[in-house]
């Protein structure tokens, strides 16, 4: 059964029918998904997702388009969120130098202040990096300790750089731009890496992998991930199924 990493299933574009993609989740092979949240609103309806349904889990914490709102209150915020049993990981939290939405002073001091706090209640963080792999890959660095550990998710930056990012205790998630014709690097990424260090999601609903691009993504598709994967490394589909599950249960202390 499949393991969707990330989906923002919270996302007005899934208004009209969440409940029947959820409720399709095994007849799909979905075991279970990640639901992470962007700011405060989508943290608090990740968490109420996932308290409603059993294979949805939540991750809470504030995007870099959006740190240019924090103060410490919304720290304090996000404390309490992560002390539901469903939340696994602080996140989605990280750089982005491509839209520079929030100044990058902000979204570094945010970042760090959010990656202490998933250290301070132990859970691993899901890092968005655009455009910024070497100051992210530079604070996570300095902030690196035995309990630092998470997830590059949408890894987009090279098969070099992602050792790096293993050697901390990293695992990297690969999304919809793996089955792009055009894209070189995830391919290699996906060829290069070594299976246990390895995880898929989708990004619903962005990102729709090839052959459903121009639609809107969802959870469904991550097979697609996991298919591009499988012919790249030249293993099984199930192979990459079963594994990717498994890694996802161990960072989310998922039993
Ligand atoms: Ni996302």
């Amino acid at each position: 059964m499949l393991f969707d990493t990330h989906a923002h299933l919270d996302d007005d574009r899934f208004d009209k029918d969440r409940e029947r993609i959820i409720e399709n989740f095994k007849e799909d092979g979905i075991e279970m998904i990640v639901n992470p949240g962007a700011d405060i609103a989508s943290s608090v309806k990740a968490v109420s997702l996932a308290k409603k349904y059993e294979n949805i889990y939540a991750a809470v914490g504030v995007h870099p388009h959006e740190v240019d709102t924090m103060d410490e209150n919304t720290i304090e915020v996000l404390r309490e969120l992560a002390q539901n049993e469903k939340v696994v990981a602080i996140g989605e939290i990280g750089l982005d130098y491509y839209y520079d939405n929030s100044p990058r002073d902000i979204q570094k001091k945010w970042f760090r202040e959010q990656i202490r706090l998933a250290k301070e209640v132990d859970l691993p963080i899901i890092i968005h990096d655009r455009d910024a792999h070497e100051d992210t890959y530079n604070i996570l660095k300095e902030e690196n300790d035995d309990r630092l550990r998470g997830i590059m998710h949408c890894y987009q930056s090279s098969l070099e750089m992602s050792q790096q990012f293993i050697d901390l205790g990293f695992y990297i998630s690969l999304a919809g731009p793996v089955t792009f014709k055009k894209a070189k690097t995830p391919k290699e990424v996906a060829a290069g890496i070594s299976l246990d260090r390895l995880l898929i999601e989708t990004d619903s609903p962005y990102l729709t992998p090839t052959p459903n691009r121009g639609k809107r993504n969802e959870p469904a598709y991550v097979r697609y991930v996991a298919g591009m994967i499988a012919e790249l490394k030249g293993i099984s589909y199930n192979e990459v199924v079963k594994q990717t599950n498994e890694n996802a249960k161990k960072i989310f202390a998922i039993k």
